[in-house]
């Protein structure tokens, strides 16, 4: 079968046992967690020919693989270079779920108060076999770990167009800082 056929099916079949299981109660995402896993370990269907990593000045890259006419259930592949890092953030009211393809990232979990600097409250990796899952009340940060360029799938709630209430704060000293999808950069369709 063609790569992309095999791939768009496999996208398709995985997003909808995630919705199933989850079936509107996203209080528990562990088997949301390893259903992704599950995508993720199919390396094959993830190519860096398919989904390249960032050259010159970028520093990511952002693939649409899947997303609901509604905007929920929004699949991304994010493709990072080593050192990459994120401020610590929510997604406005969305959960996520992320699964390694290639590359580990840690990622810093916070509490944070108006005015002052977000406190870490825990940490996980993410890389392959090992994936993270984020409630929508959580704050985390991302940092990408090791020389190994990043491949993650990238599973939310509502797409990145709908998290407009996402706040972004300044690790120092808490500002908050309005979410501009343009940090994305270019979003390129590849379902
Ligand atoms: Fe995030």
């Amino acid at each position: 079968m063609n790569l992309s056929i095999e791939r768009t099916e496999a996208v398709q079949a995985a997003v909808q046992s995630i919705q199933e299981v989850l079936h509107g109660d996203v209080g528990d995402l562990s088997e949301a967690e390893r259903l992704l896993e599950s995508l993720s370990a199919r390396s094959e269907l993830f190519s860096v020919a398919d989904f390249p990593l960032p050259s010159g000045a970028e520093t990511d890259r952002t693939f649409l693989l899947h997303e609901n006419a509604d905007g929920t259930s929004a699949l991304y592949m994010c493709t990072s270079v080593p050192g990459m890092e994120y401020r610590p953030h929510d997604h406005g009211g969305s959960w996520a779920v992320i699964a390694a393809v290639a590359g580990a990232e840690k990622h810093r979990f916070y509490s944070a108060r108006p005015g002052e600097a977000p406190v870490q409250t825990g940490e996980k990796i993410c890389k392959p076999g090992q994936p993270v899952s984020m409630r929508a009340e959580d704050i985390h940060s991302i940092h990408a770990a090791g020389d190994v360029p990043l491949m993650h799938l990238h599973l939310y709630g509502m797409a990145f167009h709908k998290q407009s209430e996402r706040r972004e704060f300044d690790p120092a000293t808490g500002a908050e800082r309005r979410f501009e999808l343009d940090d994305f950069g270019f979003v390129e369709d590849h379902r």
